[in-house]
């Protein structure tokens, strides 16, 4: 029977940076509304010409994760990509990964849940290892959020939200019983599945009946969420998916060494890190940087806190994410 663990890390955002008082001038917000209500004060956009998309912002994050993880691009075994905002409708962006990474023939997979994706990604990569299937798998989460959003006062309750970016790891084969992923923990509830959601376009609301309808009104081709529900029921399942990975390992939260939560507001990092007691330094938060990044936000947050030292080995490290599906998770990690 064989471990995983995590052997090389990386991360990429793009450039523009798009300041609060930056949306002031196109919508009715405020820094203020947003910082008291989300924590964030800044978040990067791709610019039109940059050259980003989900898929080469995920390649760039790929090259520094695969160059740390000291291996041959050749001996990915899998690509896992996880996001809500592929590059195209299909194929999946792992393919686009795997084409500019120029990697022959390994199999590329798309994983679709959102917020929890790459904690998704990781359980499942985390499975094929222990089957002995693959042994090393390069896992990507990333987002093109802003050019999909409604830039508008109308949709200034989500659109302030969501920032762009991309963070990948290498989950490799290891035999090591202690450094390695301990458990990693799945739910979903798809009774909530149009709470958080983009309705269309889609298979049910294709684009030439978007265009046909010509209605002004039409707003299903911008992301859709009920906040206030979708923050009661974070903060509930985080707590939840978190103490089930401790008691699974006979654990008791004041041995956790770092906690990266899911980006999705510091008031649900706040909480949670009261919740388990926590001190400023066990919880690593960069939201106030770049916003929601989505499937993108744990390996961002992953790669930036061990590229500050805030994870020695030996650490307890707890990752947890919840979002739209409703899906949720956490994994436990021995670093
Ligand atoms: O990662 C995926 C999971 N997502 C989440 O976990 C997000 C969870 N939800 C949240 O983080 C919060 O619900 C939000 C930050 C999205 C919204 O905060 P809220 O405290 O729930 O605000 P609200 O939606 O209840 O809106 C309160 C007021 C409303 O005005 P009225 O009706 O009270 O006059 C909104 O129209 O704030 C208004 N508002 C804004 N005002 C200024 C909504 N968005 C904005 C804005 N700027 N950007």
């Amino acid at each position: 029977m064989y471990n995983s663990k995590i052997i090389g890390m990386g991360m990429y955002v793009p450039e523009n940076v798009v300041t609060n008082d930056d949306l002031t001038d196109i919508m009715d917000t405020s820094h203020d509304w947003i910082v008291e209500r989300t924590g964030i004060q800044e978040r990067r956009h791709i610019k039109k010409g940059d050259g980003n998309t989900t898929a080469t912002m995920g390649v760039k994050a790929a090259k520094i994760a695969i160059e740390r993880a000291q291996i041959d691009k050749k001996d990915i075994d899998l690509i896992l990509f996880a996001t809500l905002s592929p590059d195209y409708y299909f194929p999946g962006s792992g393919v686009i990964v795997q084409q500019h990474l120029e990697i022959p023939n390994c199999p590329a997979m798309d994983i679709r849940n959102q917020c929890s994706g790459f904690i998704y990604a990781l359980s499942t990569a985390d499975q094929f290892i222990k089957t002995g299937m693959y042994e090393n798998i390069l896992i990507i989460g990333s987002e093109n959020h802003s050019g999909g959003l409604d830039m508008t006062t109308r949709g200034r309750g989500v659109s302030v939200i969501f920032g762009d970016g991309a963070g990948a790891v290498v989950l490799s084969r290891t035999e090591d019983t202690d450094k390695c992923i301990l458990s990693t923990h799945l739910h979903s509830e798809g009774q909530f599945a149009e709470e958080l959601a983009l309705i269309g376009p889609s298979t049910n609301r294709w684009v030439p009946e978007i265009i046909e309808a010509n209605d002004p009104m039409d707003i299903s081709y911008y992301p859709n969420m009920n906040g206030q529900l979708v923050f009661k029921n974070a903060v509930v399942r985080f707590s939840e998916v978190i103490m089930e990975g401790l008691q699974q390992n006979q654990m008791t939260p004041d041995q956790i060494d770092m906690l990266i939560p899911h980006q999705a507001n510091l008031r649900i990092s706040q909480f949670i890190q009261r919740k388990f007691g926590l001190s400023d330094d066990q919880v690593y938060n960069n939201i106030m940087r770049y916003g929601n990044t989505t499937a993108g936000s744990i390996p961002i947050a992953l790669t930036e806190a061990w590229e500050e030292d805030k994870i020695k080995s030996g650490d307890l490290v707890v990752l947890a994410a919840f979002g739209s599906g409703f899906t949720w998770g956490s994994a436990l990690i021995r670093w």
